[in-house]
């Protein structure tokens, strides 16, 4: 299915009151405030382009035709409703996903961390935790992990369910491993997981400082101070004032001097918090709260 699949319409279009996007635009935002008003999900701020595209793809899963359908089946079957949150999700992840930033973190950061008496690190939008498990590697090696807590959180359960149980698939610790050498990891990657048949589950004292929770970053409140908050590859997918909600939250959440960790395509320039915060590394999407 490519997206030009899920614009086609049929040429004899004689409804006649409305045209084709502006029938689809309605039938999303009616959509949207369904799942808003019966069961709290809130997308309605999220990137429209990634978000129809989405859209389309649970309707063809679905097998129905429109996206009114897709309404019909989500509002009567709590299933369907989270067949689709999981889709919206886009829970794409990777263990030390952009090396170059888990080396610079190591260099820039750990030393400011190393002052404090104790860390909290919180990871927003965490999905099944591979970005968890590199952070709580990346602290015991710098013997940091007895003083850390780490939050991680997400708004999909059944991903955090993934994340909680810290099970990952063989095939993708070639990968893994490669990626933590690149990131600057200093001991055997294997060290960190016994493999069982097709799978790999990393060492329960890894899991030991993790805290995981349901946290929706689009209607929950703060719920702590941290002094490095992770979200990455996120607010990618909201609009602008989606983005600022979750930037007023952040700034919130930090300590004074707390990190702020962004994804490559992300930045917080053009957002309402752009001067609170100085680079600690441009290109690595690292900021310090100043005020
Ligand atoms: C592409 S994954 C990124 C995972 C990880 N941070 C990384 O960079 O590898 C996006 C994650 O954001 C989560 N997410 C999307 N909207 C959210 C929201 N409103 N509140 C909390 N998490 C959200 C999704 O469930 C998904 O797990």
């Amino acid at each position: 299915m490519t997206p030009s699949d899920f614009s086609e319409y049929p040429d004899n279009d004689t409804c006649g009151w409305t045209s084709p996007d502006e029938r689809e635009q309605l039938e999303i935002e009616l959509l949207l405030e369904g799942v808003h008003r019966l069961y709290g999900y809130d997308f309605r701020n999220y990137a429209l382009p990634s978000l129809r595209r989405r859209i389309w793809h649970q309707v063809h899963a679905e097998r129905v035709t429109t996206i009114s359908a897709l309404q019909e089946k989500v509002l009567h079957d709590r299933e369907c409703f989270e067949r689709l949150v999981y889709s919206l999700s886009i829970p794409v992840t990777e263990m030390f996903r952009d090396p170059s930033l888990f080396r610079a973190f190591r260099e820039k950061v750990v030393p400011l961390l190393r002052t404090y008496p104790y860390i909290r690190v919180w990871h927003a939008g965490c999905s099944t935790g591979e970005e968890v498990y590199s952070m709580a590697i990346l602290l015991h090696e710098e013997g940091l992990y007895d003083k850390a807590r780490i939050y991680a959180t997400d708004m999909n359960g059944r991903s955090l369910q993934v994340a909680k149980e810290g099970v990952f698939g063989i095939e993708k610790m070639k990968l893994y491993t490669k990626n933590y050498q690149d990131a600057g990891g200093t001991r055997s990657f294997s060290e960190y997981y016994t493999a069982r048949y097709n799978s790999v589950i990393f060492q329960p004292f890894l899991r030991k400082n993790m805290i995981f929770a349901e946290h929706n970053l689009a209607t929950d409140q703060s719920f702590n101070e941290f002094n490095v908050i992770f979200c990455r590859n996120v607010m990618i997918y909201f609009d602008e004032t989606l983005r600022n909600r979750v930037h007023s939250l952040f700034h919130q959440s930090l300590s004074h001097f707390g990190v702020l960790v962004l994804g490559a395509k992300e930045s917080i320039h053009f957002t309402e918090y752009d001067d609170c915060y100085e680079p600690l590394d441009r290109v690595e999407k690292m900021y310090r709260k100043i005020k």
